[in-house]
């Protein structure tokens, strides 16, 4: 079976680790990755490639930014020709970004079969990208596989049948457990971040990322926003690991973070578990982070009204807190009286085996 494997951003890059390598012990698969360039920088992509052992690309379509009908048509007129050239019998595309629901459209236009790794899926909130790119590519592929029950019935309700959804667990949480056990093999000296982790002296420090258009994208909310981390910072150091879009909004509002928020550099994926692992608290607005917090069990607020990743809330250490100054504030506050430091549990098949689960299934089809 030939196999296109597809990834585009950094959130792309840890889901699609595990597949390759449970794919490469199997001699019936042969698998191929498909890098679209959505992001490009070092840190936000081959720092990501060397940390999850991933092989160069076989394919970079250098797709870059731009809008999102020009970066998502960028992608789909280069992936179309290395569709052509290929002929896979098989597409895989994970998450929920733009590349997602370029290259799924391409190939099912192609009679190519698709299947969607962390499938169904749904904040049910259409001003997030990310959510048009769910549903889209839900709508026309031929596997749905999923990492949490919300999911198959989101998707019963969206009309599919229960023999294309597969209940397999999360293959972002398989390489979370992958790196954690590297982690402890390591010589921490050797790691940026060290000196910083030093620095910190073993206080409780808060570990934020931030990079969602509805947070960063709008001045009064960021503003608000920065107000309540500079507040926070008066108790806790805050490392902040700043993500391009927030840098760049970041110097255009011309907002001033307090020096206790420790601005650094997108961080490749050991370096930020490392820093993040040993937190008194996540502050997010990622999606990934609301879910490898819950599988380690680390306190996590986000910064968003909904989630996608409904079992963070509900079985994990997860509270949505919003975007709101004073709701970040109050709800750091009771963190800080021991009330919202939620001791969560590890949902369903978190358990490390879900690419290998993914491939048993594909091979049947
Ligand atoms: C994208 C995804 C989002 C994901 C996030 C993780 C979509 C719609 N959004 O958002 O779901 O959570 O990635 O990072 O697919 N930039 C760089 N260097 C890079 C990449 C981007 O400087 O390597 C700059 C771009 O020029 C742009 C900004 O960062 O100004 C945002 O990049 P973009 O890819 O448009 O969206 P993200 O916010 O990263």
């Amino acid at each position: 079976m030939k196999v296109l494997l597809v990834a585009g951003a950094r959130p792309n890059f840890m889901k699609i680790a595990p597949l390759f390598h449970a794919a490469s012990g199997l001699g019936a698969v042969e698998c191929l990755i498909v890098h679209t360039g959505q992001h490009y920088d070092y840190e936000m992509s081959q720092a990501f490639f060397d940390d999850l052992e991933l092989p160069k690309p076989d394919f970079f379509l250098e797709a870059g930014s731009g809008s999102h009908a020009e970066q998502t048509a960028k992608i789909m007129v280069s992936f179309e020709v290395v569709c052509r050239e290929q002929q896979p019998d098989l597409v895989i595309v994970v998450g929920d970004v733009n590349s997602t629901l370029a290259c799924s459209i391409v190939a099912k236009k192609m009679w190519i079969k698709v299947a969607h790794v962390e499938a169904g899926l749904r904040s049910f909130d259409l001003n997030m990208p990310e959510e048009i790119n769910r549903m889209v590519t839900d709508s026309i592929s031929d596997y749905f596989f999923v990492t949490e029950e919300s999911a198959v019935t989101n998707l019963e309700h969206e009309g599919k049948s229960a023999e294309q959804i597969f209940f397999v667990g999360h293959v972002m949480i398989d390489n979370l457990l992958r790196q954690v056990e590297k982690l402890k093999e390591v010589d921490c000296h050797s790691l940026g971040s060290w000196s910083l982790k030093e620095k910190l002296q073993g206080r409780d420090y808060i570990f934020l990322t931030m990079h969602r258009p509805s947070n960063v994208d709008d001045k009064e909310v960021f503003s608000g926003i920065v107000g309540a981390l500079n507040k926070i910072a008066e108790r806790y150091p805050i490392v902040f690991p700043v993500h391009p879009r927030t840098g760049k909004m970041l110097l255009k509002f011309s907002l001033e973070l307090s020096p206790n928020v420790m601005q650094l550099p997108p961080l490749g994926f050991l370096e930020s578990l490392f820093l993040w692992q040993d937190a008194a608290l996540v502050l997010t607005d990622s999606g990934g982070l609301q879910e490898e917090t819950t599988a380690l069990g680390v306190p996590c607020l986000t910064m968003r009204e909904n989630t996608e990743r409904p079992i963070t809330v509900d079985l994990g250490t997860n509270v949505l807190v919003g975007n709101h100054s004073t709701d970040i504030l109050a709800a750091c506050a009771k963190i800080e009286n021991g009330e919202l430091g939620k001791a969560g549990r590890i949902p369903p098949l978190w358990d490390g085996k879900a690419a290998q689960r993914i491939w048993e299934i594909l091979l049947k089809q």
